[in-house]
Formats: structure tokens, sequence, C-alpha cells
């Protein structure tokens, strides 16, 4: 096992009715402002919900709406500003991962004084923690389980025309409300979003190479057999809460460092998926469906150990020779991703050969010419993986 650090700070409220803890995990007192989407918060009525939790208690609130998909600096500039003006000393942000980052990045960037005026720079530190000290506590009240966001550290903000990373041990929530209710008025593809993102996000931190992990590899093994086992049942029947509650934890544990901690990390699908939203406007989770499946066809070998351990374990594949086990694994996973209605090449989303260069220009714009849990994928090779998802 390699050597790692493991932190989280994040208190969960997991279930049925949860939102009434609102009035206790919210500091009596404060100014708070509620974060949310495009609409979706008002529309289902849980803007209301938390509004009412929140005045059972002396409390100003306020509220800034409109953080969309793939969550914009200009946007987020305008409740920074809010927030430095009206002396706001709590966020609450309610909606999915694309709320839950730009209310991290507000949380830091209100407090990071010396880059009033140049908040931009603060998306150019890649992985590397951003140099504040501090920021404003927030929570959330998740309403789409996809990103991990309501555990981790990280925010993916956009700049107009880049989706960059932003990770800070600030940027940690203090707590996150996960109501599997709340989240029965998503639309089927965006649940089937979640279950991708979910399913990728672990096999970034699992299909690399063996280092012995074992609690960690068959934890992500588990979280892998829980999404295939319920992830089509919660796409069709929205509203049966088992099915819906397996997704959301498994949703969280596998983005919260925990599978992730003294592993190697790939991230590839991630990293390429990240400009195919930029350039092509398709959804997150849309991206990787198309890229993983080509990372493993094109790295079978780098990553066969893990590969055929993954035939084994997660989709009982015994039989065959090594190259066909692998081969069927990596069939089964399109498959599974297909039944839940999503498309799982380039070409079904119009995209063409000239296209593919487009992508390689921002990869290399943005210095990704060495991914991989090894390093090894240059430009050329995501090339090659771009071409296999054709
Ligand atoms: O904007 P509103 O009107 O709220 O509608 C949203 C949005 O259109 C809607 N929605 C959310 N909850 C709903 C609902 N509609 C009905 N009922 C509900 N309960 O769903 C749409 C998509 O929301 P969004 O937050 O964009 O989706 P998701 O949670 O998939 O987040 C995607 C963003 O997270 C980033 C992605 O890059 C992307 O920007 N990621 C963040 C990560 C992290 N922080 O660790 C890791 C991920 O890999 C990912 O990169
Ligand atoms: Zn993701």
């Amino acid at each position: 096992m390699l050597n790692f650090s493991f932190y989280n700070p994040t208190h969960i409220v997991f279930g049925k009715d949860q939102l009434e803890q609102l009035d206790t995990l919210v500091p009596k007192g404060a100014k708070v402002l509620i974060t949310y989407g495009g609409g979706s918060a008002k529309r289902t009525g849980v803007l209301d919900k938390v509004k009412k939790e929140l005045a059972k208690s002396q409390r100003e609130v306020a509220e800034f709406g409109g953080i969309g998909a793939n969550p914009e600096l200009s946007v987020l500039m305008k409740a920074i500003e809010r927030v430095r003006g009206e002396k706001i000393d709590f966020l609450l942000a309610v909606g999915g991962g694309s709320v839950m980052d730009g209310t991290k990045f507000i949380a830091l960037a209100s407090f990071a004084k010396e880059f009033t005026g140049k908040e931009e720079a603060l998306l150019h530190f890649g992985f590397d923690p951003v140099p504040v000290e501090s920021a404003v506590p927030m929570g959330t009240v998740l309403t789409l389980p996809a990103t991990g966001s309501e555990m981790n550290g990280f925010a993916v903000i956009s700049n107009g025309k880049d989706k960059l990373p932003v990770f800070s041990p600030y940027a940690f929530p203090q707590f996150s409300i996960l109501d599997p209710v709340l989240t029965y008025t998503l639309p089927a593809t965006q649940v089937a979003n979640g279950v991708v993102d979910t399913f990728i996000h672990t096999v970034e931190q699992y299909v690399t190479y063996s280092v012995d992990a074992r609690f960690q590899d068959r934890t992500a093994e588990g979280i892998l057999q829980t999404i295939i086992e319920i992830g089509k049942k919660t796409v069709d029947e929205p509203e049966d809460y088992d099915a819906r509650a397996n997704l959301v934890w498994c949703a969280t544990m596998a983005l919260n460092g925990l599978i992730g901690a003294g592993v190697p990390q790939d991230w590839n699908t991630h990293m390429i998926g990240h400009e195919l939203t930029a350039l092509f406007g398709i959804d997150h989770a849309k991206t990787l469906a198309i890229i993983q499946p080509a990372v493993w066809k094109v790295r079978r070998e780098q990553k066969k150990g893990k590969l055929l351990q993954y035939a084994e374990r997660v989709w009982d594949i015994r039989e065959g020779s090594e190259d066909e086990r692998i081969n069927l694994a990596i069939s089964r996973t399109e498959e599974f991703f297909q039944s839940l209605g999503m498309k799982t090449k380039l070409s079904d989303h119009n995209l063409t050969q000239d296209d593919i260069e487009k992508v390689i220009s921002s990869l290399e714009k943005h210095g990704m010419t060495a991914l991989s849990e090894t390093g090894d994928v240059t430009l050329e090779i995501s090339r090659e993986i771009l071409k296999a998802a054709m």
C-alpha cells in the first residue's frame, strides 16, 4: 500500500426528513446565503423547505440563484461581491455538483482578500491547494447524487472557456444533508449521469495497478457491485427509496478520499471528459461513459492485472483467455452504461475526427500531457483513446 494522508471533516446527515436537522447544523445568529441553481430547487419546493427550517431560529437569510451546470466564474463573482458586501458568514448550497462546487469557490474566493480583483488566478493551481488560509463556512443540501462534492474539497469551475479543477482543505462542507427523497424529482437522464459518474470515480481509483491495498480494492468492488445492482432500477423507479439511498451513499463514498487513500489513481477519463464538456457542452457523466471503455481498450496491457481482477470480482467472469476476459469486462461495462440510456461513442454525439484535434489542443494547453496512474498517457495516446471512442 502507498503512504497516504486522509482528512475528511464533513459531517454527513443521511435519510428521510433530515432537513429538520438544519436548525441545529447552521449556526444560530448567522447571516446565511442560500445558493442554488437554475430553478429546480424552487420548482421542487426544496428551497422553501430549507427556508422554513432556517427560520426556526434567529438568522438573516439571503438567496443567490442561477449557478447553472458547469458553474461559471462570471456568475460566481456576483455572489462573491454579495458575500463581501452583506457580510455573509455562512453559505448553504442547495443542489447538485455544480451548485456545491460553485459555492465552494464562493467560500474560498470571498475570503481570499489578496485575490480581490484577480479571482480567476485561483483557478490555476490545478490539484495543488489554492493559497487561502480559510473560507466562509458552508453546508450543503444534496439534490443530485453523482459528484461526491458533498464530502470532498474539490470544485470544477469554468472561466467561460476552460473547466478547471480547484482544491482546498478549506473547501470541505462542514455538513451535508443527504435525503434521498429530495432526489426523486431528478429527470432520468440526470440519475443515469449520477450512476455513471459514481461508477467512473470508483474505477479511476481502482482499475490502475495493484499495490495490495485489499480494503480499498474490496470497498471499490462493493461500490461497483452495488451500482450495477441498483443502477437501472433507480433510473426506472425513481421513488424506490432503498435503490436511491444506495446510489446516494455510493456516490458520496466513491469520491470522499476513502477508496483513493494509499492507491494509485488514474483520472485520465475525467481529464479528457472535462475538455469534451468545455468544448462541446456534453454533460460531465456522458463524456465519461464514452471515454472510459476507450481508455481500457488502449491501455489494457498497463492495466491488465486490475482489469482481470475487475472482470472476476465485479462481473464474475472466470472463463476464457486473459484477453477474452478483459474484452468481456469492457463490453459488459458498455452494455451497463447503455442500459441506463447512455451513449458510448463520440460519433453518437455527432463529433468528428476534426473535433478530436480540438480536444488534443485543449489538453496540451492545460498541460495534460502525462496523464494516468503512471503518467504515460501522452497527447499521442490521448489521441488514440479518442479515436477508439469514435
Ligand atoms: O440548475 P438546476 O435548475 O438546479 O437543475 C439541475 C441541473 O440542470 C438539475 N437538478 C439538480 N437537482 C435536481 C435537479 N433537477 C430536478 N430535481 C432535482 N432534485 O440537474 C442538472 C444538473 O445538475 P449539476 O449540478 O450540474 O449536475 P452534477 O451533480 O452531475 O454536477 C456536475 C458538475 O460537477 C463537476 C462536473 O465537472 C460538473 O461541473 N464535478 C465535480 C466533482 C467534485 N466536486 O468532486 C467531481 C466530478 O467528477 C465532476 O467533475
Ligand atoms: Zn466525475
